[in-house]
């Protein structure tokens, strides 16, 4: 079995408490260390060693792989048309009742080949490689058909990135032409038993563009009944009162939250469904601003995303989804980390295996080039400058290289 030594760094982000699978707030040392790895498992913090290759962390922070819980790869082409529109005054709203947003990005994944689509996605999960994601969410979602979900799930288990993947079947994103929302939620029921066997979550866009808060207890209810996990957009564009539907749905998370009213942080306070805020998004729609410190606060379990998707947030990095976090919502840098990390293992049930350093989780980890607080102060900078995945460093920064050592 290989080893690796990341070697006296400035600061290693561990768990006050080992086997946590969330935390509802930071508790994490902030020490100056070791990580020692075995194969692909971290082995301990104590001392340095010398493993087959050894990486010295001198200056640096050593913190586990991101978690991005909420990407929607696999997509085809950009929408930067739109985004000149929104900058020029035009709402998500009259964009997508004008045949743009979601049902131009479902025209162009219809048009795509099998390997345009494989080749955009890989080309992003590299890209989201060297911000530091060793672990991301894919979800289907503009395939608005049948045939067309189905391809976009086959699609995202095709992708072959370095990463670990989960997959979400977002079955009710837009009402494609042809249907209501009543007849397409048929569909969509009818689609499940298939479904399950391709994706580990279910997931709904709940917005008057979209679908109701019906809806959102009905995919809950096939959810239950097929063993999925259930995910849903809400409260992204305006209030609508799908916080408490989802909690009682046992949601996994509810994502966006930019309009959560106090009734929905109470639900979130002590519930197990997960609070996952998106202030890419928020930010290059001019949304409001999700109540996020307000959440951590009630003892919400928060988590972040990038949202990675043509319309709203075609953002691959997580250390700018960081900065934004912290400048906006008022986190500190090592909440914001809880937020991309652990918690977001949580959102995949993944962290029992993965998001923290512990010894004997899986070794996804990064060196980052500073000390933490610097990743949301210098904004706009990746402070990445080396990334292991399950023990094998797969990326490591032109200027870091002489860090490392056989
Ligand atoms: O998470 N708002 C719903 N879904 C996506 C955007 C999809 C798109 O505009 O292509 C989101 O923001
Ligand atoms: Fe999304």
């Amino acid at each position: 079995m290989s080893s690796l030594a990341i070697n006296g760094a400035a600061e290693v982000l561990r768990p006050r408490e080992d086997g946590l699978p969330y935390m509802r707030s930071a508790e994490f040392t902030v020490a100056p260390g070791s990580v020692l790895i075995d194969g692909d498992r971290i082995a301990g913090f104590e001392g340095s060693a010398d493993g087959d290759l050894t990486i010295d962390a001198a200056g640096c922070a050593v913190v586990p792989g991101f978690v991005d819980c909420h990407t929607h790869l696999p997509f085809a082409g950009w929408r930067e048309r739109e985004y000149a529109m929104k900058i020029a005054g035009e709402s998500y709203e009259a964009i997508a009742r004008a045949g743009g947003g979601i049902r131009s990005s479902a025209r162009a994944l219809a048009e795509a080949s099998d390997s345009d689509v494989l080749e955009q996605s890989f080309r992003l999960a590299w890209e989201m490689l060297r911000h530091g994601t060793t672990t991301f969410e894919c979800k289907s979602g503009y395939g608005l058909s049948v045939d067309g979900e189905l391809r976009a799930l086959r699609l995202a288990h095709a992708l072959t990135a370095p990463q670990t993947t989960t997959v979400t079947a977002l079955l009710a994103h837009a009402v494609p032409d042809g249907f209501d929302r009543a007849s397409w939620m048929e569909q969509v029921a009818a689609m499940v038993p298939t479904v399950r066997g391709l994706a580990s979550a279910l997931d709904i866009y709940v917005e008057s563009i979209a679908f109701s808060n019906d809806d959102l207890a009905a995919m809950g209810s096939l959810a239950h009944e097929y063993g999925l996990d259930l995910r849903a957009h809400v409260e992204q564009f305006n209030a609508n009162g799908s916080v408490p539907v989802a909690v009682a749905a046992g949601a996994r998370s509810v994502d966006h939250l930019a309009c959560v009213d106090a009734a929905g942080i109470d639900a979130l306070a002590g519930s197990e469904t997960a609070a996952v805020v998106l202030p890419g998004a928020e930010f290059l729609g001019d949304e409001r601003v999700a109540p996020a410190r307000e959440l951590l606060d009630a003892g919400a379990i928060c988590a972040l995303g990038t949202d990675l998707n043509p319309g709203t947030s075609p953002v691959a990095s997580l250390p700018v989804i960081i900065g934004l976090a912290v400048r906006r919502y008022r986190w500190s840098v090592v909440e914001a980390l809880l937020a991309c990390t652990l918690n977001a293992a949580w959102v995949l049930r993944l962290s029992d295996e993965l998001g923290s350093l512990e010894a004997g989780k899986r070794a996804d980890v990064l060196v980052l080039d500073g000390p933490v607080e610097r990743i949301a102060y210098r904004f706009g900078h990746n402070p990445v400058a080396a990334v292991i995945v399950g023990g094998a460093v797969v990326y490591v920064r032109a200027d870091f290289e002489e860090r490392v050592s056989r």
